[in-house]
């Protein structure tokens, strides 16, 4: 126990990203996509405007603080847990049902037929901190708006949306994705990221965030969504990615762990799950702040309903966890009694609360799908503790 206290899983926010992304707005009112650095705004009125960002990103002034941040922002931008969201993430949508449709082809090999998987995964490129987007985006040009890839020749059998929560760790971000790709492509899936961002520099509120996205991925039409750490790293590439019958632990053995399950309800690091499933559990507590006990709550969430949740085989689904700062539970007391609640309290807090976030902006990068999420003011007792 004390050492799964010891290390911390940790969201940091990329704020010059950001900045770049919004000093480089400029209208255009084309009505198909065709950069994949498109910006979907909406306005208040449910009008949506589109906006491209201009391609040279590295003269941007680096004006890093979050008060400047906030008064950059073009107003008003709201897209909220509301109609509005739906109406904007809509184009995304249509624009997957005018796909070509695949049902032709033969299905894809299910992970374990599929002879090109050839088990550990080198863990060095782990050590090169200085990979840059564009580096891995030119390693991966198949990769489509948002990281899309999808076999051409056979059907994929699972539709994923991997789902990073993100603050402040652009070099974990590249690298993670950077291993992630060439593995899911050849598990022969149907995939795409979506990196959830918290918009500002208060209170981290990583439920709010993984609510907000697992929002898009439903507009995108997946199967499951894969809620994934930024700094977890699978040591084998059979680790399965592919969509759950019931909650899966994915990354339950970890290194900086001891590759052990310190208690029942963990599902913290990497957790896939069916959309169905998620709904069912109403997702992620709206209502934890700052780090820790959001994914305990989860796991709580997931048994008080009975599911079991599936752990694959610890003598290869490994897990490397990158070293950062570490991090312990800020408000230890709010968290027990939070999660002293957490199996009745579900029904009400959760995915079908609205106002407690707002997507604020959603960016279509060449690797990944980027949006930028608001969740309001911490209470105060979370801010003293913490
Ligand atoms: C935290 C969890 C975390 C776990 C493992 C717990 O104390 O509340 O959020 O996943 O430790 O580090
Ligand atoms: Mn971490």
């Amino acid at each position: 126990m004390l050492l799964c206290h010891a290390v911390r899983f940790s969201y940091y926010v990329d704020w010059v990203q950001a900045l770049v992304n919004l000093s480089n707005l400029s209208s255009r009112s084309a009505s198909t996509y065709k950069s994949s650095e498109d910006i979907l705004l909406a306005n208040s009125n449910g009008n949506i405007n589109r906006h491209v960002q201009s391609s040279s990103s590295s003269s941007v002034n680096l004006l890093n603080t979050s008060s400047e941040y906030n008064l950059s922002l073009p107003e008003p931008v709201s897209l909220s847990n509301q109609p509005l969201v739906f109406d904007v993430l809509q184009m995304e949508s249509d624009k997957i049902s005018e796909e070509k449709s695949t049902s032709n082809l033969p299905l894809c090999p299910d992970i374990p037929d599929i002879k090109d998987l050839d088990g550990h995964l080198g863990q060095a490129t782990l050590l090169i901190e200085d990979l840059s987007e564009d580096e891995v985006h030119a390693s991966y040009p198949f990769a489509q708006p948002g990281g899309h890839w999808k076999p051409a020749h056979c059907q994929a059998r699972h539709k994923v949306a991997i789902i990073i929560p993100y603050r402040d760790r652009q070099s974990h971000l590249i690298r993670l994705l950077d291993f992630l790709v060439p593995m899911l492509k050849k598990q022969l899936l149907d995939y795409r990221f979506i990196v959830t961002e918290q918009y500002g520099d208060d209170l981290f509120n990583k439920g709010r965030i993984m609510n907000a996205a697992f929002r898009l991925a439903e507009k995108l039409k997946v199967n499951c969504v894969v809620f994934h750490d930024v700094d977890m790293f699978p040591q084998d590439d059979r680790t399965p990615y592919s969509c759950p019958l019931t909650p899966r632990h994915v990354g339950a053995f970890v290194s900086n762990l001891g590759y052990q399950l310190w208690y029942k309800e963990i599902v913290g690091g990497v957790l896939a799950i069916n959309m169905d499933d998620y709904r069912s559990v109403n997702g992620y507590s709206n209502m934890y702040w700052a780090w820790g006990g959001e994914d305990d709550d989860m796991g709580k969430r997931i048994l008080s309903q009975n599911y079991t949740i599936e752990r694959p085989n610890s003598d290869y689904v490994r897990f490397s966890m990158l070293k950062h700062v570490k991090r312990k539970r800020t408000a230890p007391k709010l968290i027990y009694k939070l999660l002293d609640s957490a199996d009745t309290r579900w029904v009400t807090d959760g995915l079908n609360e609205t106002g407690k976030w707002d997507i604020k902006k959603v960016i279509i990068k060449p690797l990944y799908y980027h949006i930028f999420v608001d969740v309001g003011k911490p209470p105060d007792e979370w801010r003293a503790e913490s």
